[in-house]
């Protein structure tokens, strides 16, 4: 089943207000020497204007078909090759070692288990080059913004939705009013170290916004820069 399938058809105007995170992730790829694999690449949101901008191809993986035939028009329109593959990120592997490998717009909590998180780390690690960086970004789970929000209907560009919380599996649901529904499983700061221990990575970063500010106590949002060690 194509749980994104519903999305697709709106995730241009879902995603409008992420604008940020596209020349933070563009700079990373003007700095790869190598390869750049962007997994859950979606519809292309990022990768379209990082590789129109660099001229690098960028391999995109993806598990939902209808997000990948919108990667594919929009490329196209937009006169970019993309190497793009129906995947799914937990068995992703590479023929060549990759500079850069990452992940915008907190789809790896997308994941549901340890087990999940901990095998797409490991395939990274072996993908990436000595050297070579992992980077992604997830929200900080906050209970205050949960409590106020569970269960509500909610307008946001024009999309109404609902998210219920499920803490006993640290979980949200978002279901649009439309239909369909995708589930992020909310990941805590050691948890992130953990995985990134247990693959062999080491920290390069972590900033609290796409402006490179240092994570402190009061940031919403991680963003991680790891690093194969060379
Ligand atoms: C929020 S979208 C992100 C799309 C794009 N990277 C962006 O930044 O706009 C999440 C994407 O993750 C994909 N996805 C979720 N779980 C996946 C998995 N296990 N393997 C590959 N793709 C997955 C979905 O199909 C969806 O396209």
């Amino acid at each position: 089943m194509d749980e994104y399938a519903a999305f697709a058809a709106i995730y241009d105007d879902w995603a409008s207000h992420m604008t940020e995170d596209v020349p933070f992730y563009l700079e990373l790829v003007r700095e790869a020497d190598g390869p750049v694999v962007e997994l859950a690449v979606g519809n292309g949101r990022v990768a379209i204007p990082v590789a129109k901008e660099t001229g690098k191809r960028i391999v995109g993986i993806d598990r939902s078909p209808a997000m990948l035939a919108l990667a594919k028009e929009k490329a196209a329109d937009a006169d970019i090759e993309l190497e793009l593959h129906e995947g799914d990120m937990r068995d992703f592997e590479l023929d060549e070692p990759a500079a850069l490998v990452y992940c915008p717009a907190r789809a790896l909590l997308h994941l549901p288990t340890w087990s999940d998180k901990r095998r797409v780390f490991e395939r990274v690690a072996a993908a990436l080059a000595p050297g070579g960086r992992f980077v992604w970004n997830s929200f900080v789970f906050n209970p205050r913004i949960a409590a106020a929000n569970d269960g509500k209907w909610d307008v946001q560009h024009g999309i109404c939705h609902r998210v219920d919380h499920f803490p006993g599996d640290n979980r949200l649901d978002i279901t649009l009013e439309s239909g369909g529904s995708v589930s992020l499983w909310w990941v805590t700061r050691s948890e992130w170290e953990a995985l990134i221990d247990v693959s062999g990575l080491e920290v390069e970063a972590l900033y609290g916004d796409f402006e490179r500010t240092p994570f402190d106590e009061s940031s919403g949002e991680f963003v991680w820069v790891a690093r194969k060690p060379d």
